[in-house]
């Protein structure tokens, strides 16, 4: 058991969501936080209430050189690091015949490469811990695709075999690693993210998506945030958030090579429902 109290953890995308709900859980169980993120709004009031025990950073993930001084700052200010969650991450539904190379490689610049410039800089000080964690936040989209996601579902599935591996990589060290795979959570993600395709094919824009969205994404991100913390503590391999996360993991394990002939037209007949009330 890791336990968070007097700890430090450092989480990206902190500012919003998931990110900013763990923030706020882990500040609560006594764990000091260094909180990063490329937009500190909601930060900087968040710091107020916590002056010494939380160092907020504006802090690109996909810009390596960024990472690595921020893990130099986060020990420099606090002596240590334990904790590292890669929680930072954007949205892109675009299809495959329409999407733009810019926008499929802003994704994995941010989605995939941020974690692995988190994981390059953080773990020379997370080995020296007598007990630490990697905690890397890929999806649900991570465990199976959608039509419309092949840039998210790279990045999600890519982030899941770096994290699985990695983790067998260091089995004899003291960094425990842990993937987790979030089901739909009631966040920004859509809001702040690029969407021009919907499942069914139809065209569609940020705000329609983000509208969907919000309606069917059933998890809140304050539960989220408390089953990463149960995940991080016991040092669990494998996380799922949500009962939509544990129902289509299964359902694309019994079914792996045709699966989305059930969930596509699951998903295009719940999307037109949605559409109609
Ligand atoms: N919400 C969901 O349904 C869901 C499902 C599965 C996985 N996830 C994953 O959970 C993580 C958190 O997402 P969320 O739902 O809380 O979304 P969110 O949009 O509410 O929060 C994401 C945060 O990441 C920050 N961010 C974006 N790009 C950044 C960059 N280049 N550098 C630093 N910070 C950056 C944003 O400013 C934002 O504060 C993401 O990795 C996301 O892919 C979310």
């Amino acid at each position: 058991m890791l336990e968070v109290n007097g700890k430090v953890i450092a989480i990206t995308g902190a500012g919003s969501g998931i990110g900013l709900a763990l923030t706020k859980l882990c500040l609560h169980h006594g764990a000091r936080v260094a909180a990063s993120d490329r937009n500190m709004s909601s930060l900087t009031a968040l710091g107020v209430e916590y002056p010494d025990v939380l160092h907020c950073a504006t802090v690109d993930v996909s810009d390596s050189q960024a990472v690595t001084q921020w893990a130099k700052d986060v020990v420099a200010h606090f002596g240590q690091c334990d904790v590292l969650v890669n929680n930072a991450g954007v949205s892109l539904s675009s299809n495959i015949q329409t999407m733009k190379r810019a926008d499929l490689a802003w994704l994995m610049d941010i989605n995939f490469w941020g974690v692995v410039n988190g994981v390059e800089a953080f773990l020379p000080h997370l080995i020296e811990r007598p007990a630490a964690c990697v905690v890397n936040i890929s999806s649900l989209f991570g465990l199976m695709a959608v039509p419309s996601q092949s840039a998210y579902n790279a990045a999600k599935f890519a982030v899941r075999g770096y994290s699985e591996s990695m983790r067998q990589d260091l089995r004899d060290t003291n960094v425990k690693v842990v993937t987790v795979h979030p089901g739909g959570v009631k966040t920004n993600i859509v809001r702040n993210g690029k969407h021009f395709d919907s499942l069914d094919g139809s065209a569609t824009n940020t705000e329609e998506t983000a509208a969907m969205f919000a309606r069917v994404a059933s998890t809140t991100p304050e539960r989220a945030a408390e089953i990463i913390l149960k995940g991080i503590k016991k040092g669990k391999p494998r996380v799922l958030i949500g009962r939509d996360a544990i129902f289509l993991d299964i359902l694309q394990r019994l079914l792996p090579g045709v699966y989305d002939r059930i969930t596509v037209p699951a998903s295009v007949k719940g999307r037109r429902r949605l559409a109609s009330q």
